[in-house]
């Protein structure tokens, strides 16, 4: 571990059968000898909750424990994230074990934080979890079972409810369209997990109230509304697969990119995700809980990254926001599943590999940016993905069935041209405070919750500029649909009325026209694909006009004068190369801070964290060829070398460069 300049380890994560081997027998021998040894070497240690994969005991003693799925079919013990979150059987045990490695652990000199349980995700479908959800609904509708019925517009189909029992989970057997139910249990999940981790922190947060907790998280994904899980939680982290080098082919790896899978759109796309993270605790540091040294094995294909692939993906984590670097796995397990997944050291046992190497220096990196440690990245602007808009997006039957919308990839799409910008940008959810913010992208906001609108016109009110695009201002938080025009309570803020959309089959096109002499300074034309609305322009002026169909010459871009700032709205889905030259006029309009004020190569990227004083920028090079960037007149110190730099700079292919 010294070798491979690794000084933190995560313990423990699904160890529970070796911890308690049957119901209240315990045996901490083990970790005790390895606790020991790691403090001795000045290791410090995260320690987990083992409640990720649970004991055969417990599933055998306790049925209840084990999930139902959405199909109403109980699951047998197997695999991991398994359990109910709502078995009393399963709270109970669950407490009894982190009270014992609390008891235990407490005053040990490796213990540095708490990792609880393991990526928390999944539902269940059981008995005692319909009852919690209808406790959950009868908390929400002041028990009210009429405003239930009429948030969820139930009269529809002759769904109205008229006994709280009579509600079920969604099911493929039962009610699924229902998108008043399909949301609200979504929300309940995201709740009861919640309150599942509750239950884990009790012991914990009662036994070691200084000691921090994390748990890690999936970036984007959907199962669950991170926001929700952050005032638990005092340090975010979460576990970045990207999958290098797959040219294109990315289906699979959990990761959804309809770039062409270049390492440096791979790269943004990350680069999204570490944003969320860090903007979950308004600009903290998060970390990067795990990462693989070299292969994955969940991906399509385990290609290897190249050599000085794991240094570019590391550091491009930390240049994001993360204060570490960690790794699944230290070693790999001998057999099951995962024996074939990288570790940092493999089944041959010694330190002489490639990868070795590579995870070496890694840590030997990290320790010379021990200055950046609490520093954050300095965002004027954001991105909003928020989570129940997704829910509400993929539920919706319309503008196509049973395809993509793609508000993930869109969000992705608008985050893209800012990246390669170097334009710190936050992603954060529609309920964040907007007011640190110049600008603001709000792709597809299709569901406006409360309050929403009119914080976004305060913001725009004073000087704020503000994105928005088609599929905007559809329903309100219970999924019902805005009444007297689309994009409902934006129309004012926006100028416009957006009366219909059109949906383009996958091989159809339209183009968008620029108006002459329009505020942007953007000539020409662009492609434009999937969806395309048709606006009234009200208040807004327009700055681009459809070039053809029957809507030819109805406005497609817009842009409205509010307060002391300005709404754009952008009516279709357009090309990348419109995103680049739209955001590169507003970036210039504003003036915004760019992480390094130089033209990059394309697939070089600049990226900017701060202390507010001192500036650290680090240059990434994700192409498998050398580049040059001009530096300008400036003098910076090169903070892996040592080196001062200035002019033009030479980077190898998949280089890095931290500049102070
Ligand atoms: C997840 C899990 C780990 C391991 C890795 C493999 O992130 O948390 O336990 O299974 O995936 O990539």
């Amino acid at each position: 571990m010294k070798l491979a300049g690794c000084n933190t380890m995560t313990l423990g994560i699904f160890s529970w059968v070796t911890l308690e081997p049957r119901e209240g027998e315990f045996n901490f021998s083990w970790l005790d000898r390895i606790m020991d040894d790691l403090a001795r070497s000045g290791i410090f240690v995260i320690l987990a909750t083992p409640t990720a994969g649970k004991p055969a005991w417990l599933a055998q003693k306790y049925p209840e424990v084990l999930r139902v799925t959405a199909d109403r079919r109980k699951r047998l013990h197997g695999l991991r994230h398994n359990h109910c979150y709502t078995a009393p059987a399963y709270r109970k045990c669950v407490g009894i074990i982190n009270r014992k490695l609390a008891e235990r652990y407490r005053s040990h000199p490796a213990l540095l934080m708490w990792h609880i349980s393991n990526e928390y995700g999944g539902e269940c479908h059981c008995r005692l979890c319909q009852e919690a959800f209808r406790t959950w609904l009868r908390r929400k509708y002041d028990n009210n079972l009429d405003n239930l019925n009429r948030a969820w517009w139930t009269a529809f189909w002759s769904h109205t409810y008229t006994e709280w029992e009579q509600i079920e989970s969604p099911s493929p057997i039962g009610e699924s369209l229902l998108h008043g139910l399909t949301i609200d249990w979504k929300r309940f999940v995201t709740d009861q997990t919640i309150d599942f981790l509750r239950t884990e922190l009790a012991p914990l947060r009662e036994i070691t109230p200084d000691v921090p907790v994390t748990t890690n998280f999936m970036g984007t994904y959907p199962g669950l509304n991170y926001w929700k899980f952050v005032e638990q939680l005092d340090v975010i982290s979460w576990d970045s697969y990207p999958c290098w080098h797959s040219n294109g082919d990315t289906t699979g790896c959990g990761h959804p990119s309809d770039g062409e899978g270049r390492d440096w759109k791979v790269a943004a796309d990350t680069a999204f995700s570490h944003g969320i993270m860090r903007s979950l605790k308004g600009g903290k540091p998060f970390m990067l809980m795990e990462s693989t040294p070299s292969v994955s094995n969940w991906h399509p294909v385990h290609k290897l990254k190249r050599p000085g692939m794991h240094r570019l993906s590391s550091l491009l984590a930390v240049a994001h926001g993360s204060d570490t670097v960690q790794y699944f796995q230290w070693r790999k397990s001998r057999g099951s599943s995962e024996k074939l997944h990288g570790a940092v050291v493999d089944h041959t046992g010694s330190e002489h590999t490639r990868i070795f190497r590579e995870v070496a220096r890694v840590g030997s990196d990290l320790r010379k940016l021990d200055d950046l440690v609490g520093t954050t990245v300095p965002a004027e602007t954001a991105i909003i993905y928020d989570w129940e808009n997704r829910w509400a997006i993929d539920d919706a039957m319309g503008p196509v069935y049973k395809r993509n919308k793609k508000y993930e990839q869109t969000c992705k799409n608008h985050h893209y041209p800012l990246w390669t910008l170097g334009i710190p940008t936050d992603v954060i959810s529609m309920d964040c405070d907007f007011s640190s913010y110049r600008l603001i992208v709000a792709p597809m906001l299709y569901m406006i919750r409360e309050g929403v609108a009119e914080r976004l016109g305060s913001f725009v009110e004073q000087g704020g500029v503000l994105v928005c695009t088609y599929w905007s201002g559809i329903v309100d938080q219970n999924d019902l649909c805005f009444l007297g025009g689309f994009p409902g309570p934006l129309r004012k803020l926006l100028g416009i009325w957006a009366e219909e959309i059109d949906a383009l089959y996958p091989q159809e096109r339209n183009g968008l026209i620029m108006e002459a002499n329009n505020d942007l300074g953007i000539t020409g034309e662009y492609e434009l694909r999937d969806f395309c609305e048709i606006l009234h322009a009200e208040s807004a002026h327009v700055l681009a006009r459809y070039k053809g169909d029957f809507y030819k010459g109805e406005p497609a871009l817009t842009a409205n004068n509010y307060g002391g700032g300005k709404a754009y709205y952008l009516a279709a889905r357009v090309e990348e190369r419109f995103l680049k030259d739209f955001y590169a006029s507003l970036v210039d309009g504003l003036s915004l801070r760019r992480a390094l004020a130089a033209d990059l190569p394309e697939g070089v990227t600049a990226q900017l964290r701060s202390d507010g004083h001192r500036s650290y920028i680090f240059l990434l090079n994700f192409t498998q060829s050398p580049q040059v960037v001009d530096l300008g007149g400036r003098k910076y110190v090169e903070m892996l070398s040592g080196s001062k730099l200035g002019g033009r700079i030479d980077l190898e292919p998949f280089d890095v460069k931290v500049l102070s």
